[in-house]
């Protein structure tokens, strides 16, 4: 393959360099462009544009690959665990098991807020959108820990950054959910894995299925590469924001529908349907309507053309913790039956429209009793240690730029200001 691609334009042909990944994926460097011919690229929506180099995640849309540093999902969700996938994501290697046991404890060590983070967690009304305590709460922490906020974080403080951020996260949102419902508190416990702490945090019980089922689902939300949120945080991060505020960011974006949303989304839409009489078909048409801007929640999907690989493993993972916790869901058949038509409807067919990773995550977060409001809150426990690796990978990148797209400008031309009595 030649090294260069020409651009004719017309009066100037000029070549640009061809860069090729490690899985023979390929861009056109289109960097020097401009400078070169005065002309920019334009890509609404990024649908087409590689914002950096990464060796994070890799993901096939056509072919419903997705791995974690070169590792299968599939292998990771079967035997792995989520605090070990954090650290393979974030340091690019499987921990020994020592570093394993040592990264447990770092991790355990920040299970305690600082008083004023969890008065601010308690002084939100009970019926405080959680996404909004959380990205408030997570850039809060940054008034606690003036250490880490200078433009370049050490070694030690991104090792220190990674596992606070895992156990304090952790603590806010079972804080907020206690609270929220008039709870007492239940404190975290060391012995315990990450889910099961969780959970007992949360609901006062673990059990183990059911906290190896939610394992699973924070595994597979762990990473997906350039996503809406994780480049927020690689462009907030770009600027030498501090941490704190570049994983806010990272939540914020995440909040929205399209995005981590989805999931809060799917679940209301469901239950619409089943207050409507459960026509799944009614609901089909109304998404296909072009002058109606419902969409059919938890289907499709940026980059995957064919099966989301992760809606595969949670549907197996929907079934364990339902069977476990006795629940039969009506919703679960509703769901299965939107699936089922949807997937032989010639609108979604021609699209390539699959359910996603968030179809089924809301029936799983809903039978281990967290409202509906909280359900992206879960999103973010998941998808934060890849958001930290995705920070970290641009803060050790030495070529990286503060992140500054351009613009095609389609306003006004210049004119001349009128004061108030001559307009
Ligand atoms: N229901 C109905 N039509 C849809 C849907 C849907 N869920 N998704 C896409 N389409 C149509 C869309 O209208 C367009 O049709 P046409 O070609 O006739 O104009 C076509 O399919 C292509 O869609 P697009 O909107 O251009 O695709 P996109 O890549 O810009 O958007 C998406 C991707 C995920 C935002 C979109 O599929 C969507 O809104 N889905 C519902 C929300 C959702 O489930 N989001 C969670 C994504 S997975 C979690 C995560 O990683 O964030």
């Amino acid at each position: 393959m030649a090294d260069k691609a020409k651009l004719d334009l017309g009066d100037k042909v000029i070549e640009l360099p061809i860069v090729e990944g490690s899985e023979g994926e390929k861009a056109i460097d289109i960097s020097r462009l401009r400078a070169e011919t005065g002309f920019i690229t334009l890509d609404n929506g990024f649908v087409n544009t590689g914002s950096c180099m990464s060796g994070v995640t890799f993901l096939n849309g056509e072919k419903g690959i997705l791995r974690y540093r070169g590792y299968p999902i599939e292998q990771l969700a079967e035997s792995s665990n989520f605090l070990e996938v954090s650290w393979l994501l974030y340091y690019g290697e499987l921990p020994s098991s020592t570093e394993m046991v040592n990264f447990k404890k770092k991790v355990s060590s920040f299970s305690k807020l600082p008083e004023g983070i969890e008065k601010l967690v308690d002084t939100f009304p009970k019926t405080a959108h959680p996404m909004g305590v959380l990205s408030c709460a997570t850039a809060a922490l940054s008034a606690y820990y003036e250490d880490f906020l200078g433009p370049q974080p050490t070694k030690e403080d991104k090792d220190v950054l990674f596992a606070q951020l895992l156990g304090q996260l952790k603590v806010i949102v079972s804080r907020f959910y206690r609270k929220s419902q008039g709870l007492d508190l239940i404190a975290s416990n060391p012995e315990l894995d990450y889910c099961s702490d969780f959970l007992m945090m949360m609901f006062g019980e673990a059990d183990a299925d059911v906290a190896k089922a939610l394992d699973v689902l924070l595994i597979l939300h762990a990473d997906h590469e350039q996503n809406c949120s994780a480049s927020t945080v690689r462009v907030v991060g770009s600027s030498h924001a501090n941490i704190f505020s570049t994983i806010s960011g990272g939540i914020d974006a995440l909040w929205g529908q399209l995005h981590g949303g989805a999931n809060q989304a799917v679940l209301e839409m469901l239950d619409e349907i089943t207050t409507e009489g459960g026509d799944a078909a009614k609901a089909l048409e109304k998404a296909k309507d072009k002058e109606d801007p419902f969409k059919l929640m938890g289907f499709g999907h940026r980059v995957y053309k064919n099966f989301d690989p992760r809606a595969k493993i949670i549907k197996v993972a929907c079934d364990t913790v339902l069977e476990k916790l006795k629940v039969n869901d009506p919703l679960l058949n509703i769901a299965k039956g939107l699936e089922e038509q949807a997937l032989k409807d010639e609108y979604f067919v021609k699209r390539k429209l699959y359910p996603n990773v968030d179809f089924y995550s809301g029936i799983i977060y809903k039978a281990l009793g967290i409202p509906t409001n909280m359900f992206t809150a879960m999103f973010v426990l998941g998808r934060l240690p890849g958001w930290l690796s995705q920070w970290k990978e641009l803060r050790e990148d030495t070529s990286a730029k503060i992140c500054r797209p351009r613009q095609i400008y389609t306003g006004a031309t210049e004119r001349n200001y009128k004061k108030l009595d001559e307009r």
